[in-house]
Order: C-alpha cells, then sequence, then structure tokens
C-alpha cells in the first residue's frame, strides 16, 4: 500500500499529472503509433524497455493512463490490457505453473469461472471453488501448492460482499497472492490494496471508461508481480489501442463524479424495488437488509451502480419485464452513464453450468440493473410503467 498525496477526485483528474509542469497541453497527447523511431542500433537496444520501442511493449499514452490508475488505487504499477478477461488471464498465466493451485469464491464473474473451471486445467493448473463468504472454507482449501487467492466483491451479479482486510490476511499468512476483481467497486467506492490484497483487477471496460465505447482491462500491484505480468502482455500481446487508452483517460476523469451518481441512483431505485409487492428479492450492498451491509459500509464508500433482484414470478416473466422497460437499454454489460438491464443466465452468466450457477444464487427470476446517471425518478417511472405493462398482460391473458 502506498501513501496517496490526494483524495480520490483530485487522482482521478490529476493522477500521474506532473504538477511542477509549466507548459504543454493539458490533454494528455495519443501517440497513435506501433513503433518509434531511432537515431542509431545502441539506442534501438536501450529503447526495449522502454514504453517507445514497440507498442505491444509499451506506448507513452498508456505509461500516463498505467500511472494515473496506480496512483488512484495506492498501488506500485499498473498495466492496460486488451479487456478485463485479458487481464485476468494474462496475470494468472503470468504468475502461476501447471501443478499449482487456485483457492476461488464461488460467485465470481461467468468468464472467469470459465477460464478456472474449463481452460486452467488442461495447463494443469487446479481451481477450488469455495462458498463466497464462508471463509472456513477458503482456509481448509488451501493446500502446500496453492499459490493464489481469487477474488470479487462486490460480486458480479449477486452483489455478495467480501472482507478484504480478513481474506488478504489468510493470504499473507499462507504466503499467496491476493488478487480482486474490483470492477463493481472501483477505487471510488473501494481501495483493496489499502485493506491487503496484492493484485486489483478492472474490466475498465465498466466504470472507468464509463461510456459504453471501449473495451479494457486493467491490473494494479505490486512492483514485482506487475513487472511478471508485463513480461507476459508483450508476449501474449493483450494490449490496448492507444486511442482508446486515451478515451479511457477521458473518461477517468470523471470518475469519482459519476461513482458518486450511481451510488446515489441505485440505493433510490433498490430501495424502490425492495418496497414493490412484485419484487422477491433484491441485492444491493447498501440495502437494510443486505447480510454483509454493515461490512460493505465499513469497506466501501457507496454501494456502487449495479443491482439485482428477482421477480415473484417465472423466468419469462422476468424476460418481459426487462423487454418493457424503455430507459433501461436491453443490453449486456455495465458501469456506463446509461442504464442497463440484462438477464444474467442469458448473459453474464450464460457459458457456465446450470448447477454451478443455481450454486451462485443466479436464477432464472434474476434481472440485473446498472443504474446510470439519469435522473432517478425517471429510472423509477420506467420501472413503474414496466412492472404495470407486464402485470396487465398476464390479467388480459389469464381472462383469455
Ligand atoms: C466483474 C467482471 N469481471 C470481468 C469482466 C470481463 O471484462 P471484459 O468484458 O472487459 O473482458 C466482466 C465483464 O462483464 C465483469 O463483469
Amino acid at each position: 500500500m502506498k501513501r496517496h498525496q490526494h483524495r480520490p477526485e483530485t487522482e482521478a483528474v490529476r493522477g500521474a499529472a506532473d504538477l511542477s509542469k509549466k507548459n504543454g497541453p493539458v490533454s494528455t497527447p495519443i501517440y497513435q503509433t506501433s513503433t518509434f523511431e531511432v537515431t542509431d542500433n545502441e539506442q534501438q537496444l536501450r529503447a526495449t524497455s522502454t514504453d517507445m520501442f514497440y507498442t505491444r511493449y509499451g506506448n507513452p499514452t498508456h505509461t500516463v493512463v498505467e500511472a494515473a490508475i496506480a496512483e488512484l488505487e495506492g498501488t506500485d504499477q499498473a498495466r492496460l490490457f486488451a479487456s478485463g478477461m485479458n487481464a485476468i488471464t494474462t496475470s494468472i498465466l503470468a504468475l502461476l505453473k501447471s501443478g499449482d493451485h487456485i483457492v476461488a469464491q464461488r460467485d465470481i464473474y461467468g468468464g472467469s469461472t470459465k477460464f478456472f473451471s474449463q481452460w486452467l486445467p488442461k495447463l494443469g493448473i487446479e481451481t477450488t471453488f469455495v462458498d463466497t463468504t464462508e471463509y472456513q472454507q477458503h482456509a481448509r482449501a488451501i493446500r502446500p501448492n496453492t499459490r493464489l487467492l481469487y477474488l470479487e466483491s462486490p460480486t458480479n451479479p449477486t452483489l455478495r460482499v467480501v472482507d478484504l482486510r480478513h481474506l488478504g490476511g489468510l493470504a499473507k499468512k499462507h504466503n499467496l497472492i491476493a488478487f480482486i476483481d474490483s470492477t463493481f467497486g472501483t477505487p471510488i467506492n473501494q481501495r483493496p490494496a489499502d485493506l491487503g490484497i496484492d493484485l486489483i483487477m478492472h474490466s475498465g471496460t465498466k466504470y472507468f471508461s464509463g461510456h459504453a465505447d471501449l473495451i479494457c482491462g486493467i491490473v494494479a500491484g505490486r512492483r514485482d508481480l506487475i513487472q511478471k505480468i508485463h513480461e507476459t502482455r508483450t508476449t501474449l500481446g493483450g494490449v490496448m489501442d492507444p486511442h482508446a487508452a486515451w478515451l479511457l483517460l477521458r473518461g477517468m476523469k470523471t470518475l469519482a463524479v459519476r461513482m458518486q451518481r450511481h451510488n446515489e441512483n441505485a440505493l433510490r431505485i433498490a430501495r424502490f424495488l425492495a418496497e414493490h409487492p412484485k419484487v422477491r428479492r433484491v441485492h444491493y450492498p447498501f440495502l437494510e437488509d443486505h447480510p454483509q451491509r454493515a461490512l460493505a459500509m465499513e469497506q466501501m464508500h457507496g454501494g456502487g451502480g449495479v443491482l439485482s433482484f428477482e421477480i415473484d414470478g417465472s423466468g419469462e416473466d422476468a424476460r418481459r419485464l426487462a423487454e418493457a422497460l424503455r430507459l433501461f437499454i436491453l443490453a449486456p454489460s455495465l458501469g456506463g452513464v446509461d442504464s442497463l438491464v440484462c438477464i444474467p443466465v442469458l448473459t453474464s452468466h450464460a457459458m457456465i453450468s446450470t448447477e454451478h450457477r443455481k450454486s451462485m444464487g443466479v436464477t432464472d427470476q434474476m434481472i440485473r440493473l446498472s443504474v446510470g446517471i439519469e435522473n432517478a425518478d425517471d429510472l423509477i417511472a420506467d420501472l413503474e410503467q414496466a412492472f404495470a405493462a407486464v402485470g396487465s398482460a398476464a390479467q388480459h391473458a389469464q381472462v383469455r
């Protein structure tokens, strides 16, 4: 954990800026180039370890964004990747080898589950999935060959919260790398490095970018770990395009203000849904009856912009409700300024087995909302009209 010089709102805007510099552009230049010219081969040799050699190895625009992210997370370094999945797969391949073992929470993003359960075994790397909030299970699953503790908090789409200080301590005790997918948290709502987590990953596609206009992955953490990950990234090749990296930096400048609005809007909508007669259960970390609310309030500054809920009805009813919404756009993904709605069994968790989904608590009746930054009253009115439309269609069908 590094000492923060400024508060998160300031770091999001001015992170990585040289505050003593008085000349030059205010907006970071885009080095839209694949390669860099040198004067002679002596310089060529020296260039290989810099960000002015070849863009698969690094690029000055990436360097600014990576430094800004490291500052915001309070870590030594950070790296950008072509996607969130690419950040996860490259990091795991960089740090683990055949014969190693991972302990992972049971409810995590479906793509990560698929990588751990279907791809890593081909390379001789085994994963034990444990109940997300039963920490005794995490401890019991650790073996002599365990190398990494894989966490996600809050979880997609069940919005469970795990005790990062406790699990960071467990990892340290057993000499494991503590790795978290902090996509739902963002560094505005939680800073895992301050709680003892070694590596922090984000799908930058979501809140960091904030406008549903690019795909990106982020890993931030200790220098020695990031160096290994960097070397693997240059081999596997999952880098971002410089222009997309610049868009990401632009998105980051409004991350703090966007998160504040996401937090407020999502809490209001969660409370509205919790009172609705057609809703069986609402999952949102800051909602009064969330099982880990006290922990969430202690380790997070806000509950984030994503919530899920289960309707009192069938999977078919859930699909109809999602289709009846007008302001909420029917699309996968999350974290942008526009509100989105999706059915997790058809999107984020479609690629894993029904049994695994059931064990996570992802049901056919579950609807996930990514609450944007629109006016919350308008969003609530949209939900009201959708419930009414679906209700009257059901009544009509009964009468016929
Ligand atoms: C929590 C979480 N982690 C990782 C990913 C993968 O990110 P990407 O789509 O940028 O590869 C996603 C994507 O939805 C996600 O929701």
